[in-house]
């Protein structure tokens, strides 16, 4: 199949990084649904309760607004994240906000969670659900401009989920987004590792995310199907931070954690000159730090629960450093920028050769080298 939006790359390039991607949701919304390729059976996963065909999955904020779901599963990922969500919509911040650092491979954006909001993003969802029941009348109502045209929805969605930046309960918008997506979420992730919100990361001290975690999980719990609850951290947490924070979702008995979002750190091998924007780093500079985390966290889950690896994902290789310190499943976004959809089955295709050449199967490989890559001390 010819990869249009790899042949796009260079256009998209000369546009501004949040047109690029509003041309990139459009252009999705407006091509065919592909059928997802087929994936080898030795890249499948079981955890959380859900089968993932394979461990690649697109991490949140590609599509914010759930509008693309089912186009991006179509090219392989294994799994996608959507959001973050907030109860209300939101502007966020004033563009610019999204700046690609070209010589670095890495994106900074300040976007604060600009997004449509719950309803809006549901109404979405559900249309998706009901054009898969084949039900006209449904249907039909739920059609109209902006809705989401789709014709499967079988793959694993995950929902991500924040707070409004004026909120006076931001704990309430998160047990909000709990119940909104109940009927359509796979999983959930509570996103509480935005650099874009002030505050917002104040949520990881231990008494607060106790009491967010404890709310949260009520929640989850009333609902009719219990879906997975995945915390999203960063990677900017001192290790003693990491302790209380794990030491809390061990209490609660979370189902498991995202290591990591974007860094506000700046690695001094940065060598653009927008490396001194304000806002969360990710792509190909933030690969050691969080891979840093993802193994330090490992160590201290102590097999409780799965991980999720995400952060400068660019490669087979990156995928495979990711699993060996210590993620079950990983997650890519910056890498799309510079690479391409088509990057998803290059992993794939190059994770399955190396378990050939190795003889090693997926579940032996995670975490086998969580204690070298901890040892790495996260910098910034
Ligand atoms: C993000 N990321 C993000 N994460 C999140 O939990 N909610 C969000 O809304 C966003 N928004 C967002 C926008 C943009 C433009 C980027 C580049 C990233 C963080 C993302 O999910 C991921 O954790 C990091 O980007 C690290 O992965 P990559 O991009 O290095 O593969």
């Amino acid at each position: 199949m010819i990869d249009v939006f790899g042949l796009a790359l260079p256009f998209l390039r000369l546009l501004d990084a949040e047109d690029a991607h509003h041309a990139t949701i459009a252009a999705l919304k407006l091509l065919p649904a592909r059928q997802p390729p087929k994936n080898d059976p030795r890249l499948a996963v079981s955890v959380f309760g859900l089968d993932f065909p394979n461990p690649v999955g697109l991490a949140a904020g590609f599509d914010k607004n759930a509008e693309v779901a089912d186009a991006m599963l179509g090219f392989g990922f294994g799994f996608v994240e959507v959001g973050t969500l907030t109860p209300r919509p939101q502007p966020g911040n004033a563009r610019p906000r999204a700046f690609r650092l070209m010589e670095d491979r890495g994106v900074i954006n300040r976007y604060g969670f600009n997004n449509d909001g719950h309803a809006l993003a549901m109404a979405r969802l559900s249309a998706c659900h009901c054009e898969e029941r084949s039900d006209e009348a449904i249907q039909s109502s739920h059609r109209g401009p902006g809705l989401l045209r789709c014709t499967r929805n079988d793959g694993i969605v995950g929902m991500n989920i924040g707070a409004n930046k004026d909120s006076t309960d931001r704990v309430a918008d998160y047990v909000s987004g709990v119940k909104a997506f109940a009927d359509v979420a796979s999983y959930y992730t509570i996103n509480i590792s935005s650099p874009n919100t002030p505050g917002l990361r104040d949520l990881q001290e231990p008494e607060a995310l106790s009491d967010l975690l404890a709310r949260v999980i009520e929640a989850r719990d009333a609902a009719p199907a219990r879906r997975p609850l995945l915390l999203k951290i960063a990677p900017d947490l001192s290790l003693a931070q990491l302790d209380g924070v794990v030491r809390v979702a061990r209490a609660r008995r979370i189902d498991g954690m995202i290591v990591s979002n974007t860094t506000i750190s700046r690695p001094a091998t940065l060598r653009s000159s927008l490396a001194k924007e304000t806002g969360g780093l990710s792509g190909a500079p933030l690969f050691d730090l969080s891979t840093a985390m993802l193994a330090q966290t490992y160590l201290r889950v102590e097999g409780q629960f799965p991980l999720i690896g995400v952060g400068g994902i660019d490669s087979a290789d990156a995928a495979w450093r990711k699993i060996e310190a210590g993620a079950t499943l990983v997650q890519l976004y910056s890498a799309l920028v510079y690479e391409g959809p088509g990057l998803v089955e290059r992993i794939k295709r190059g994770l399955v050769l190396r378990l050939e050449q190795e003889n090693i199967s997926l579940a032996a490989l995670v975490g086998r080298k969580a204690a070298a890559f901890a040892a790495r001390p996260p910098s910034g």
